[in-house]
């Protein structure tokens, strides 16, 4: 098989010759599943009313719900990071980003994106002979090689990073509220505006494969463009007979909220909860566009929630990272407490993964690479190291087991970007370095270097207020694994053949711009100009 993968590189016709040529003759005649991945954005775990007690459920997530009920909701399952560019790169390359390279987000002026050494299981599903579409947020690059459309997918469609990353002329709900592109106190105060992280001077783009359709785009009707795109993707696939993956990497519930009215809000719900609704009638509505075909639909969310936004942040639920908030600061998005990184995670495919039951198997979104590769019968190149494992039998026969270590990089709450400061192990999770993010509060403590590290015993304190006695038998023990565990993945990736650096210079005229001479970069209305459709 080494052959077949070395030839990635090779253009995509001859690759897909090969494949066809090379892969053992009944694969080709077994008619391969269908992926849809939905990755929701700053989701909390405690958003997802089934991850909740029944006295204390909101039914914002009546879709996502019976998504549980008729499949699997995994109980302990990680974003890889916490926080957006990186855990989106550890789940497209099923490696950390100390080997993908991607280690902090990149910025509307970044140059690159996810370095091209790198290959995604979309590319790979692609040379498979899978039809690949991505709807939504990419945020590993926006400029030439890096556009999805070079990494695997053969459609796109969305905003190619996070939806506060650019002026809009109806802003949506944020803290603090961002005016509108034109607006004059927008200019008048670009630099407090910038330090309160409105963006000012580039429109938010809508991007479709290489060009720009919009800009500024119109958050308030972008989930109905994505929802009917999606569908139109699903029937197309369908109607060639094609076997397709989906990856649909939603704006919710990242700020700006721009949820439209719907006959299910009312004034008694809040801004949070109706777009939860919103994002929840979404996947609803791809639920029933594919129960009666032979299709994984596999919801997870990319971090936890951005605690500083306040009322317009999700909800961690019983994850709440006690001893930081003791100490200042936010537990979520950014940080390694398990707010930052465990992430609402439910799996649906009728008749292959058995109806109403829940994994605590250990898990981490970099297995979605590995598993959706077995399930298509797809082997990776062996040229480099993979940190995802295959979970298969967890989806299909109930497995419980997963990950013997997981390890959760900083997300820029202390420390190096990228390092593995946290370390989990069975029900023990050590802590070498800890740090906050910043709270609601505008606290946001301080970074902590720990040695003996903090073990937290999550099965008798999953809100980790109390660490072990270090004085006892189970933390030395614990603790003695857990560096064990540590040094050999450091070992393991400085002997990694296959190690990329991500290149994160900025240009100014590396922004995605529809007209450089009309301000914000705005694109003419549609229809008065055939400029409205600009290649990037
Ligand atoms: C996007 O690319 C796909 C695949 O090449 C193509 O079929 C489709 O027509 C393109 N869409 C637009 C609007 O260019
Ligand atoms: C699903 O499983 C739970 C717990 O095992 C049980 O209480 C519930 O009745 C089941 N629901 C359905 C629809 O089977």
């Amino acid at each position: 098989m080494a052959e077949i993968f070395s030839a990635v590189f090779l253009s995509s016709v001859l690759l897909c010759a090969l494949v066809i040529r090379l892969l053992p003759s009944n694969i080709g005649s077994v008619t391969k599943p269908n992926f849809i991945i939905i990755l929701a954005d700053d989701i909390g775990w405690g958003d997802l009313d089934a991850n909740s007690n029944p006295e204390v459920r909101k039914n914002n997530t009546p879709f996502l719900n019976l998504m549980a009920q008729q499949g699997l909701r995994f109980t302990d399952f990680h974003s890889p990071a916490s926080t957006c560019s990186p855990s989106r790169a550890a789940i497209l390359t099923g490696r950390y980003g100390l080997r993908n390279g991607v280690t902090h987000n990149f910025g509307v002026k970044s140059v690159a994106g996810l370095p091209l050494s790198e290959v995604t299981f979309p590319q790979l599903l692609q040379a498979a002979g899978y039809h690949t579409a991505m709807i939504g947020k990419w945020h590993l690059g926006h400029n030439g090689p890096y556009r999805p459309t070079n990494r695997g997918f053969d459609y796109y469609l969305g905003v190619p990073y996070s939806n506060d990353m650019g002026c809009t002329d109806t802003p949506g709900y944020d803290l603090p509220q961002c005016p509108p592109c034109d607006s004059r106190s927008l200019h008048a105060n670009r630099l407090r505006r910038k330090r309160e992280g409105c963006y000012s001077s580039v429109g938010l783009p809508l991007i479709e494969n290489n060009s720009i359709v919009e800009q500024p785009l119109d958050l308030w009707t972008l989930t109905e463009t994505y929802k009917t795109t999606a569908l139109r993707i699903i029937d197309n696939a369908r109607e060639k007979g094609q076997p397709y993956l989906l990856y649909i990497a939603l704006a919710h519930m990242h700020v700006p909220l721009a949820p439209s009215p719907s006959p299910l809000s009312n004034s008694r719900h809040s801004i949070y909860a109706t777009s939860l609704q919103e994002m929840d009638s979404l996947v609803g509505a791809l639920k029933s566009a594919v129960q009666d075909s032979d299709t994984l639909l596999w919801f997870t969310g990319d971090n936890g929630p951005w605690e500083q936004k306040c009322q317009y942040a999700g909800s961690v639920g019983p994850f709440k990272g006690q001893w930081q908030i003791k100490r200042g600061g936010g537990s979520a998005k950014r940080t390694t407490w398990e707010g930052g990184h465990r992430v609402p995670t439910v799996a649906y495919w009728p008749g292959r993964i058995p109806q109403n039951i829940t994994s605590s198997a250990l898990l981490s979104g970099m297995d979605i690479f590995s598993t959706v590769l077995s399930l298509a019968g797809v082997a990776p190149p062996t040229d480099r190291r993979y940190d995802g494992i295959d979970a298969t039998g967890v989806l299909l026969n109930g497995g419980q087991t997963g990950h013997e270590f997981l390890f959760h990089p900083n997300s820029g709450a202390a420390g190096q970007y990228g390092d593995l400061q946290t370390v989990r192990n069975r029900k023990h999770k050590a802590f070498y370095i800890t740090g906050a993010a910043e709270a609601c509060d505008g606290s946001r403590g301080s970074e902590q270097h720990h040695d003996p590290p903090l073990i937290f015993n999550l099965e008798a304190d999953e809100v980790e207020d109390s660490p072990m006695d270090p004085g006892t038998a189970e933390y030395q023990e614990a603790a003695d694994r857990m560096a064990r565990g540590r040094e050999e993945l450091l070992w393991d990736i400085a002997t990694d053949q296959s190690v990329s650096t991500a290149d994160y210079s900025t240009e100014g005229s590396a922004a995605p711009c529809c007209d450089p001479t009309r301000p914000v970069c705005r694109c003419h209305a549609a229809g008065s100009s055939g400029l409205h459709n600009i290649d990037l």
